[in-house]
């Protein structure tokens, strides 16, 4: 199983570099992340929450397989928001709302090198939109308004200090 990094680590602030060769390193990567997701109970988790700043994230939500986002674009994000809680595998035990497109299209290349496009609704979205970001070092934390962003922060501290 990989460490998962947590928030505050300056690294969830980085952002990732394209992966340049989708290798047999890469594939390993990429299989070690989608074990260590289930083992988190997470359904989607970036490289860099495994310390590694590449863009390659992975995604199982229910009713779905496993699935890897290497170089990760998006083509269109629907005008239409949801709002739905979330949490993060790098920040534990910590919920929000937040608002974010209700539809995405992406294009990446899977970990055997082979681009896809894919059309995601409901949940699996969410987290592709919520993996993209972190290749970003962007956090679902700050989308919040300073004041709740503040409470939830203080509530996170007191979990990190059991
Ligand atoms: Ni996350």
């Amino acid at each position: 199983m990989l460490k998962i990094v947590t928030h505050p680590d300056p690294i969830l602030r980085e952002t990732s570099a394209p992966v340049k060769d989708i290798d047999g390193q890469i594939a390993q990567l990429a299989q070690d992340m989608v074990d260590t997701m289930h083992y988190g109970q997470g359904i989607g988790l970036a490289g860099v929450q495994v310390g590694r700043l590449y863009r390659i994230f992975v995604t199982h939500v229910t009713n779905d397989k496993p699935r890897v986002f290497i170089n990760p674009q998006i083509v269109e994000t629907t005008p239409e928001v949801t709002e739905y809680e979330e949490g993060c595998l790098s920040i534990p035990e910590t919920y929000a709302s937040v608002d974010r497109s209700a539809g995405v299209k992406v294009q990446a290349w899977n970990e055997r090198g082979r681009s896809f496009n894919l059309d995601a609704d409901g949940l699996l979205a969410r987290v592709i939109l919520h993996e993209l970001d972190h290749l970003n070092g962007v956090l679902f934390i700050d989308y919040l308004k300073e004041r709740k962003r503040k409470r939830l922060m203080r509530q996170y501290e007191r979990v990190q200090s059991r």
